[in-house]
């Protein structure tokens, strides 16, 4: 079985003939897709990145990971938004649910921290108070290599690593994943002779998950990434169909783009495993800077089920209509757990004996389909038959090619993200960085 997107005219409230309608445009647009002639055409690499070959790169990446693991306890990954998100988003997943907090006997890799996301002098500090007694490696992630949130975090964990261990010893547990030539972290690596890994120029950082970016520290935390290649691959050939029925990638962007041209301008991923968390967030990085501009765009939130249940579910059920629910679905949990029967049955839950978790979890979600569509929000169902890295490959292709084709279809680029630069040109000019002394005089 496959990741699949469902939908259905009871549910979503839109019919296959308003669906079929988008045929035509959504034929045009794959072409101009897959022949890169639309906006932002330099930052394709992803879409058939996953089936050139990559054999000696995918080994110098597990390479890498397996020093690491063998000289360290833990591995702290620095970086940002693209940079970070990812690789995050597919551990979390993929682990065990409580992998740093696992004793040594059932954790064999290296325990992960993410750092360099915000400006948290404690959270560094305390960081420093984790990790300070074990032996460490850092993966350092830059793009630009000029980021200011990892850029900080660095120049502090690097200081550190060399008190540490002194400076070769450092350098030897040092990993940069950078541009190939440019940037201060390329020219930093180069002078103190790290080991360096590259993002491909035509990859944008939302997009990068499945290359070097997120596949070193993924491979440390002991995750085939073969397997998420080998899924990445599947759904690029499955993905690559022209006819919008046949696709459901572009049958995912038409349904959206349908619901927000209704006023439905807020979607909620909805995923009923906690693992999906950081997936979620990985999620709404890629729509929500892929789409929001031009004074257009979804706003993607998501919700963890049935937490939220017991709290956004309100708002949902009752307030204001303008949402659409995509529910994230896991056929098959890692583990499931049987109710057993109980003599006294005091707590009533005797009419759920011999019944897995799975089928009630499942019945959370069938129950929260029909209350959500009776307070008319439009629901729509992605399925992933398992928390699996083959499946988890074949996912993150899934979402990725449903965003550019939802965002051509909405008309915008949906590779750039000129937004984020504003708020980075005020901080540097209210710091004081050279060059930037003209922004706020006006
Ligand atoms: O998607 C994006 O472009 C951003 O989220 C970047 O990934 C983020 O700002 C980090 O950039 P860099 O990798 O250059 O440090």
């Amino acid at each position: 079985s496959k990741v699949s997107f469902e939908w259905n005219q009871q549910n979503s409230f839109v019919t296959v003939d308003e669906v079929n309608t988008y045929k035509a445009e959504v034929a045009s647009l794959h072409k101009v897709l897959h022949n890169k002639t639309g906006a932002g055409n330099e930052f394709l690499g992803w879409l058939d990145w996953y089936e050139r070959d990559h054999v000696e790169e995918l080994q110098k990446i597990e390479k890498a990971a397996k020093d690491i693991q063998g000289h360290s306890e833990v591995l702290v990954v620095i970086g940002v938004g693209g940079s970070y998100i990812g690789a995050r988003a597919v551990i979390e997943t993929l682990q065990h649910t409580f992998y740093n907090e696992l004793p040594n006997s059932k954790r064999k890799t290296p325990r992960i921290f993410f750092v360099g996301n915000h400006v948290s002098s404690t959270y560094l500090s305390d960081l420093i108070d984790i990790i300070e007694d074990f032996e460490v490696s850092i993966n350092v992630i830059s793009k630009s290599g000029t980021t200011t949130e990892p850029a900080i975090a660095f120049r502090v964990l690097k200081d550190w690593m060399e008190k540490k261990y002194g400076k070769a010893e450092a350098a030897r547990r040092i990993f940069v994943t950078t541009d190939k030539e440019k940037g201060a972290l390329k020219t930093l690596a180069l002078k103190e002779n790290y080991e360096t890994f590259v993002v491909p120029d035509d990859v944008g950082g939302r997009y990068s998950v499945l290359t070097a970016v997120g596949l070193l520290p993924i491979s440390v935390a002991g995750i085939n990434i073969q397997e998420l290649i080998d899924g990445a691959v599947v759904a690029t050939k499955d993905l690559r169909n022209p006819t919008l029925l046949e696709n459901d990638s572009y049958q995912y962007a038409v349904l959206r783009n349908i619901l927000n041209k209704r006023g439905k301008s807020i979607e909620l991923l909805a995923y009923y495993e906690p693992n999906l968390n950081y997936f979620a967030e990985w999620w709404k990085q890629l729509f929500g800077e892929s789409e929001g501009k031009d004074g257009k765009g979804i706003f993607p939130a998501s919700v963890g089920f049935s937490t939220d249940l017991h709290s956004l579910g309100q708002y949902i059920q009752d307030g204001h209509r303008h949402l659409f629910e995509t529910a994230l679905y896991v056929e098959k949990p890692r583990h499931d757990i049987i109710v057993n029967i109980n003599e006294h049955d005091l707590d009533e839950l005797n009419y759920l004996a011999g019944q897995p978790m799975s089928y009630i979890n499942q019945k959370v979600l069938e129950g929260t389909t029909l209350a959500h569509t009776a307070g008319n929000v439009p629901n729509l169902k992605v399925t992933i038959p398992a928390l699996t890295a083959y499946h988890v490959g074949y996912l993150i292709y899934f979402f990725m090619k449903s965003c550019a084709m939802s965002g051509y279809l909405l008309g915008v680029n949906p590779f750039d993200q000129p937004g984020v630069e504003e708020y980075k040109k005020n901080m540097f000019a209210l710091l004081g960085k050279p060059g930037y002394e003209n922004r706020l005089k006006n």
